[in-house]
């Protein structure tokens, strides 16, 4: 097999495995934004992409498409249980996002999560050419990048993590907390959403291993008595926004958007919520606050309609099964309660869309309520401000998403408080137009500037940095 200079790992390939009208499967590039931002740096260097074809049992030797080199990893329907829907996403993700589910703690998970990301590593160590660079993507690989330095030490590695990194009191129930910030450690460069997380991850670092950490610096101490430097900042991610506004002005778009508002009997305003189905999404919370409003007659289903598209995820996870049964339990009650005959107070979408439906959806919405408890960045946010080329729209966000940092300009609310996200959401719906105008220009501004590609640049310029100060070091 060849061997590439730029290898991404992730726990999923870039491309998915979709059935065609003949009965024959073929590959379909996923819509991510991370692929994207990867592409024009895959094929500038010669790069590959490690990663679970997202079918358990699925065996396919590496391939290329579109010009990467595709490397896929089998996962056993065993490992997909224990690494991904248990370690991953019942143990991981609920801990990373302050316990707003309890987290789960088995040791068959850990030891099915140590195993994949043991053949990760391999699959990383096998594909790269001697002092290239590999770049590690997310919670599912926190051990890959040491697991890799021991296998590989002419490497320069990078790691980032898209989810937050939770304080030390909370990330210190992980019974594996030692062995997973020495996975993480492996990397020249930690990559973090938050300032927050960043100095999180900082903090457990210096009460589990007392290591001197100073502005973004740690300082690892190696077995044989040398030392090295990893860094640990912020980078936040974005999205590849001028795509965006490129759809968000293709005519045909916008007279889709037109039909939207027209089979939703053209209310006054459109509220919008876009999630994966995730109880980190505070969607209960939007529609508690949503009902009370309507309960309250502040609004009415005359005049506004909610549109939730939830996309499925995690389907055979328990804590997303209850979430879905709550949602659509309460869904179904306040539709039954205020609908009319030709309103109804919620659209409930437990779909995926293609992303021009979504720039449709964008332009068609009033009001973008992002009210989730806890979210690393929330790219949904980002895309809804790309798309409002007519610098309209209300963008009403929570404070716990990552990207309340760089969205000043947004209508920011703590979503716990249902009586301020009451207000804020009326609030939104009442503005004129030219408040509309000028905080929808502000936070433009911010996301067409920092865009993915500016993401990837200035994580990877970090990485060379690290690079040239291992040469000078000589290690
Ligand atoms: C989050 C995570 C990603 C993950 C995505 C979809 O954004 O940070 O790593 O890929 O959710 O979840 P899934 O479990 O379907 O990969």
């Amino acid at each position: 097999m060849s061997e590439a200079e730029f290898v991404v790992v992730a726990n999923r390939l870039p491309v998915d495995r979709v059935a065609g009208p003949d009965g024959e499967d073929f590959w379909r590039r996923s819509p991510g934004g991370l692929v994207t931002a990867l592409e024009p740096v895959m094929h500038q260097v010669d790069g590959a992409w490690v990663g679970w074809p997202g079918r358990p049992d699925l065996h396919v030797d590496p391939f290329d498409f579109d010009g990467t080199r595709l490397v896929p990893v089998q996962l056993s329907a065993e490992e997909v249980e224990l690494y991904y829907e248990g370690f991953s996403n019942d143990t991981i993700w609920p801990l990373y996002h302050d316990v707003i589910a309890v987290p789960r703690y088995r040791r068959v998970w850990w030891d099915a999560y140590v195993k994949v990301n043991r053949r990760f590593a391999e699959a990383a160590a096998a594909a790269t050419a001697p002092g290239g660079t590999v770049w590690v993507q997310d919670y599912q690989l926190q051990l890959v990048p040491q697991m890799l330095r021991e296998l590989r030490d002419d490497l320069t590695i990078g790691y980032f993590h898209h989810i937050p990194f939770p304080a030390y009191g909370i990330y210190a129930q992980l019974p594996w907390r030692k062995q997973v910030l020495r996975g993480m450690l492996g990397a020249d460069v930690i990559g973090f959403q938050r300032v927050a997380d960043a100095g999180n991850f900082a903090r457990s670092i210096r009460r589990l291993f007392h290591y001197e950490t100073k502005g973004g610096r740690i300082v690892v101490p190696e077995e044989d008595g040398s030392t090295r430097f990893a860094v640990a900042k912020a980078y936040p991610i974005s999205i590849d926004a001028e795509s965006y506004v490129e759809l968000a002005r293709k005519p045909e778009v916008q007279a889709r958007a037109r039909e939207i508002r027209e089979g939703l009997g053209n209310p006054r305003k459109i509220l919008l919520g876009v999630d994966r189905l995730d109880y980190t999404k505070g969607i209960r919370h939007r529609l508690k606050a949503y009902g009370e409003l309507l309960e309250d007659q502040r609004l009415s289903v005359e005049d506004t309609t909610l549109v939730q598209v939830a996309s499925p995820s995690r389907e055979r996870v328990e804590s997303y099964v209850n979430l879905r049964d709550e949602i659509e339990l309460t869904v179904g009650r306040i539709n039954g309660d205020f609908d009319t005959m030709d309103h109804t107070a919620i659209r409930y979408l437990h779909q995926g869309y293609p992303r021009e439906e979504m720039v449709a959806l964008y332009l068609a919405a009033d009001v973008m309520l992002v009210t989730a408890l806890r979210d690393g960045m929330n790219l949904v946010a980002k895309e809804y401000v790309a798309c409002r080329t007519d610098n309209r729209g209300v963008l009403v966000l929570s404070e716990f998403a990552g990207a309340a940092d760089e969205l000043g300009s947004a209508l920011r609310v703590n979503p716990h408080d249902i009586d301020a996200l009451k207000d804020t959401i009326v609030r939104a719906t009442e503005m004129p137009g030219a408040e509309q105008g000028r905080r929808m220009r502000a936070l433009r501004k911010k996301v067409l500037e920092n865009d993915v590609e500016r993401w990837s640049q200035s994580f990877l310029a970090a990485l060379d940095e690290a690079r040239s100060l291992r040469a000078a070091v000589g290690s």
